[in-house]
């Protein structure tokens, strides 16, 4: 794995847009796995600045919903479609037609990962992956226990994971129990990964994804065996409270 340290999160909000612009240049037709989360939002703001600036032609890039709550209606302001879609999809102006849900509201929805993942594989895998790192270890809603070959599929969420997207959306009860998770094996297989990380509270969680055995327990650790990884973290995340003392 490739590691980048910033100082801070205005910096990784620069060199994560940085990055992205590289890797869009160098496949103007990427897929791009695309998360939401409050980390990558001042990235998705820097490249939607680099955008209008013309420095990425966007009309042929595929954007790919990483994850999404069971049973919430695109309008729902909880849904992870319309946070995509207001932070990625509409500042770059991604083609309607190009953009693939993860449908959480549908009939079936384990019929509805079974459609995402032809839809991925039809588009030849994942070119870029745009992960946050989950306080328990989890990529997408990939909770612990995750093995590396896991589909995509319906999941329970882990109360770690409902007292942390609480925060989103005003509290536990507002966090629906179950989700859909794009699977850790198209995640692996991407064959650009940029791992965005910030604040001490990831400290202890991105060292055991990043030095610690490769386990179930703590899915990210998987990333050590994927092709292409860029970590990108700010100091507090890296150094932990230490620096977030001083
Ligand atoms: C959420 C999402 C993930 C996200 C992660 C980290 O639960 N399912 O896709 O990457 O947690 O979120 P944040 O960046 O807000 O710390």
């Amino acid at each position: 794995m490739n590691v980048i340290i910033v100082d801070d999160y205005e910096s990784l909000s620069h060199a994560g847009a940085d990055w992205l612009v590289e890797a869009i240049n160098a496949k103007p037709d990427a897929t791009i796995v695309v998360a939401t989360g409050n980390t990558p939002m001042g990235v998705y703001h820097e490249l939607a600045r680099r955008y209008s600036h013309g420095l990425i032609d966007t009309s042929r890039l595929h954007a790919f919903q990483l994850d999404a709550y069971i049973g919430l209606a695109p309008d729902d302001q909880r849904s992870l479609f319309g946070w995509m879609h207001r932070s990625f999809i509409e500042p770059l102006d991604i083609a309607e037609t190009n953009v693939v849900r993860l449908v959480g509201d549908a009939p079936d929805p384990w019929d509805a990962c079974r459609i995402y993942e032809i839809a991925v594989r039809e588009a030849g895998g994942f070119d870029i992956s745009i992960l946050g790192l989950g306080p328990n270890g989890h990529l997408g809603f990939n909770e612990p226990p995750s093995l590396p070959d896991s589909p995509t599929r319906v999941i329970p969420l882990t109360p770690e994971s409902i007292a942390s997207n609480a925060r989103y959306w005003g509290g536990e009860e507002q966090v629906p129990p179950q989700a859909l998770t794009c699977g850790m094996d198209l995640l692996l297989a991407a064959r650009r990964t940029l791992l965005l990380v910030s604040g001490a509270h990831k400290y202890q969680i991105l060292h055991r994804a990043m030095e610690g055995p490769q386990t179930p327990d703590v899915p990210a650790s998987y990333l050590q065996s994927a092709p292409n990884v860029t970590v990108l973290a700010d100091r507090a995340a890296w150094h932990g409270l230490e620096t977030q003392s001083r």
